[in-house]
């Protein structure tokens, strides 16, 4: 079993056990899976190429893990409740003997359709049942899972299958959320014709009905190839370090990169984090609002909470459909225990009034936490006067893509809080603080670069097609470590307080964006000769995001400008990319080397012009002026 730490005192040893044994401590907490043939060595590592190996030489099948190891004792209870967007429509429940059969017709229809182990098969799909149930197919006959937010666009989803060379596109005809009703297909179609020549097959899941365009040589039908297949399927045995999945996320440069897990550390340590932090007791009724289509999807809906055999709830709507009770509706409906969701849906809902929070009985509540980016004392006050109604301990989870995992969090009702801060290491994990020339930071009360010192075993091992991008983000900044790219404060008792991105990346509603990448589809609007993005504070969203143009020729119609500016964003990337606010600008402030003066624009774009610091070092002190006058508000 699992090791759960039960209080204090306990998290104390088991974490100073962790760092002076880890492959003892890890090797106990992989022993309580299913492996066909046990590791050779715990452990291999060195953080120079990167070359990450965890239980070396082990067999194992995640899918068997979630699966097939809990028929025997829980083969009747609930896997995944699946509540739609519409409340009127009933819930549709799995259990895990359900799941299990389903996972194995899907599985067999993928491989039916020429899908096999070392595959890349691609998702664009809305929060319906099956991207759970194709994921663990996926991962039950060894292809790898590249899942691909379906708010993105169909250029942002052609880059990503080409990157992945994938073979298939498992998508729905449509998708409602909210009151929209958005199709999917159609972008999946849009994608395809931009060269993805690698795709065979289009998997289309029936979702809503409505007519879509049809290429009978390439698009199958789900309910065509699937529901007539065998209910058991044979998984393929998987080396632990075989790749799981690939996840691709925004850095400071260039295009997104395909972040790569393995199978056998991932499936250790989302088990244990989702046991600890959240502190998962049989029979209770556990909810993570994320979308699949993100990190926190992937390891806090499916992968940990169901190789824990816990009840995962998957909700396909959004927190303010019908209206902003919504998740507290669900919250009663399902007595739902623990309950995870990121602060911007906190800010949101704490927006419309208490009334809606109020309207339920959330009696049921364990444990309440939050995830994507630092939570603001506001927001973690209404959560936990008005949620939690003082009674539950909020978990503030820090972690990535990359992680894998939650590495800095409480643990549920067992390790102090404190408000704003993800507090303490998990067992295993070793933070440390750097300064800009990577000398760590000792002693308490210090703030610096967050970097982490040892391996775990969910980390990245890679970022696909591209090992030395892989190298050059993460390990080559500070030689020996892995730098996560924010910055961090350590109290004076050791617990970490994040403070957010020291690299080029902004979060706006905890999605990660590059500003790099919002500047190049920028760019891709033919009047523009040059842009830079940056973010600034913003009351819902956490960060919004700020655009300086140059245009090529003087505007006529500047809202016109703005308006075909954020059209070119959302086909770029979609529509989460789209800037708050577009300055046009004659020139951009720079360095005499041509860098351009990113600090002078963050401030001006936070409203705060009241310390520039000097400028007259710059190519072009006289444009700060100009930028200041014409500040948008
Ligand atoms: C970045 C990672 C991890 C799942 C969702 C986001 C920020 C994440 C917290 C937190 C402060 C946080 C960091 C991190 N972040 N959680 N609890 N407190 N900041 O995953 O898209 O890979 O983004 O989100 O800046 O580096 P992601």
């Amino acid at each position: 079993m699992t090791l759960q730490i039960k209080n204090l005192e306990e998290y104390q040893q088991v974490y100073a056990a962790s760092v002076a044994d880890p492959e003892g401590f890890w090797a106990a907490q992989a022993s309580s899976f299913h492996w066909h043939k046990p590791w050779d060595k715990v452990l291999e590592w060195n953080f120079t190429d990167p070359d990450i190996n965890w239980f070396k030489g082990g067999k194992l099948n995640i899918s068997e893990n979630c699966l097939d190891r809990h028929l025997d004792t829980r083969g009747d209870q609930v896997a995944i409740l699946w509540e739609p967007n519409d409340p009127e429509k009933p819930h549709v429940t799995y259990t895990y003997r359900e799941l299990h059969a389903a996972v194995c017709q899907a599985a067999n229809a993928l491989r039916a359709n020429g899908i096999s182990k070392g595959d890349r098969v691609c998702f664009y799909m809305p929060m319906v049942p099956e991207l759970a149930i194709a994921l663990l197919a996926c991962a039950r006959i060894g292809a790898i899972h590249s899942v691909v937010f379906a708010g993105f666009s169909a250029q942002a989803l052609a880059d990503r299958i080409k990157d992945a060379t994938c073979k298939m596109v498992v998508c729905s005809d449509y998708n409602d959320r909210g009151a929209k009703h958005i199709p999917v297909k159609s972008v999946v179609d849009e994608a395809l014709a931009m060269g993805c020549d690698s795709i065979e097959t289009v998997l289309v899941h029936r979702n809503t009905g409505d007519s879509v365009q049809w290429n009978p040589g390439r698009d199958k039908w789900w309910h065509e190839e699937v529901p007539g297949q065998a209910t058991s399927c044979p998984a393929e045995v998987m080396d632990a370090e075989d790749m799981l999945f690939i996840l691709y996320t925004s850095g400071s440069t260039g295009k997104p990169k395909g972040v790569v897990h393995t199978c056998g550390g991932y499936m250790v340590y989302t088990c244990f984090s989702f046991m600890n932090v959240f502190q998962y007791q049989p029979g209770d009724i556990y909810w993570c609002t994320a979308d699949i289509g993100w990190i926190t999807g992937h390891s806090y809906i499916v992968y940990g909470p169901l190789l824990a055999g816990a009840t995962t709830v998957m909700f396909e709507g959004v927190p303010t459909y019908p209206d902003p009770g919504r998740f507290w509706e669900i919250c009663d409906k399902h007595q739902v225990n623990q309950f995870y969701t990121a602060p911007t849906a906190i800010r949101a809902l704490m927006a419309q009034g208490d009334q809606w929070v109020e309207k339920y009985d959330l009696s049921s509540l364990h444990m309440l936490g939050s995830v994507g980016e630092p939570i603001n004392e506001e927001a973690w006050k209404w959560y936990n006067e008005k949620v939690g109604k003082n009674r539950c301990p909020i978990v503030d989870t820090w972690w990535q893509t990359e992680t894998g995992g939650i590495l800095i969090s409480p643990l549920a009702g067992i390790t102090p809080l404190i408000p704003c801060f993800a507090t303490l290491p998990l067992p295993g994990i070793q933070p440390i603080l750097v300064d800009a020339e990577g000398q760590e930071i000792e002693g308490n009360d210090v703030e610096g670069l967050l970097c982490i010192k040892f391996p775990w075993p969910s980390m990245l091992r890679t970022t696909y097609g591209d090992h030395e991008r892989c190298r050059q983000t993460y390990f080559a900044p500070f030689p020996n470590r892995y730098f996560t790219g924010d910055g961090a404060r350590r109290d004076k008792n050791g617990n970490y307080r994040i403070i957010g991105r020291v690299d080029d990346v902004i979060n706006v509603s905890g999605h990660r964006l590059g500003t790099a990448e919002v500047e190049n589809a920028i760019n891709q609007h033919p009047g523009v000769v040059e842009s830079a993005v940056v973010g600034f504070p913003h009351d819902i969203k956490g960060q919004g995001i700020y655009a300086y143009v140059i245009a090529g020729s003087p505007v006529a119609d500047e809202d016109l400008f703005r308006k075909e500016i954020l059209d070119v964003v959302s086909r770029e990337i979609g529509p989460i990319a789209k800037p708050d606010k577009i300055q046009i600008v004659s020139g951009l402030p720079k360095t005499r080397s041509g860098k351009i003066m990113r600090r002078i624009l963050r401030k001006v774009a936070s409203g705060d012009t009241s310390n520039l610091g000097d400028v007259s070092t710059l190519l072009n002190p006289e444009i700060v002026e100009e930028i200041m006058s014409g500040a948008q508000s």
